[in-house]
């Protein structure tokens, strides 16, 4: 799939305000600095679309890009922050798990892990809600680029078999890096199939 356009819509901490629009829409979570506005960039080819830092907490709200005048990709604020406050860390809880449980047009979400990361409890658990409030969700390996191959495949290994204890099929995964663009005609491919089963 060929990006025409992608343009920024509108941020807020609000899911009854997000767009109206009975659009398709795609959502980016998992832990602060995983590279969730980064890939967002690298997929639609822009440099500074959604912002990106490399100081985690960078994304504090819900920010929809609407791409293709078709679709819409969701940047949302990264789980298990550290060094926000207690009480900001509960506001972004509570809006993403509204976002989550409420927006009706979310077809797919990506949970990104960092490559290089052993499987972490904040991310098992939040896979394990998505199924159990089945919503669909991919699994995407980020930053592949800081690791040599033999270690990616270590590392992918690794979170396979800790997954399987869990899941009885893996879920559908995809490896990326935002600085290469590898994985991006993947990941387009999938939305697009997605896209046209609806
Ligand atoms: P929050 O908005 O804070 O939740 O973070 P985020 O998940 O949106 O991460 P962001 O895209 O801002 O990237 C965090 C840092 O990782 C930045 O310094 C990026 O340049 C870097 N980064 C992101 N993706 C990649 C990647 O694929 N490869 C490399 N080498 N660096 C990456
Ligand atoms: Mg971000």
């Amino acid at each position: 799939m060929k990006i025409k356009s992608a343009a920024f819509v509108i941020s807020n901490s609000d899911v009854s305000k997000c767009p109206k629009d009975q659009l398709p829409e795609y959502a980016f979570i998992g832990r602060s600095n995983v590279g969730k506005s980064s890939l967002i960039n690298m997929l639609t080819d822009r440099k500074s679309l959604a912002k990106t830092s490399g100081r985690p907490g960078k994304t504090q709200l819900i920010n929809h890009f609407l791409i293709n005048k078709a679709w819409f990709l969701v940047d949302l604020p990264g789980y298990g922050y550290a060094r926000v406050s207690k009480s900001t860390k509960k506001v972004f809880q509570r809006f993403i798990t509204a976002y989550f449980a409420k927006r009706e047009q979310l077809v797919n979400a990506f949970v990104l892990i960092d490559s290089r990361h052993n499987p972490q409890k904040v991310d098992l658990e939040f896979m394990q809600w998505l199924g159990k409030n089945q919503i669909p969700f991919a699994i995407i390996f980020t930053k592949a680029d800081k690791l040599s191959e033999t270690k990616l495949k270590i590392q992918l290994d690794n979170y396979i078999a800790e997954l399987l204890n869990y899941w009885e099929e893996m879920p559908k995964y995809f490896i990326t890096s935002s600085t290469s663009g590898s994985g991006k005609d993947e990941l387009l491919q999938y939305i697009d199939e997605i896209n046209g089963q609806l």
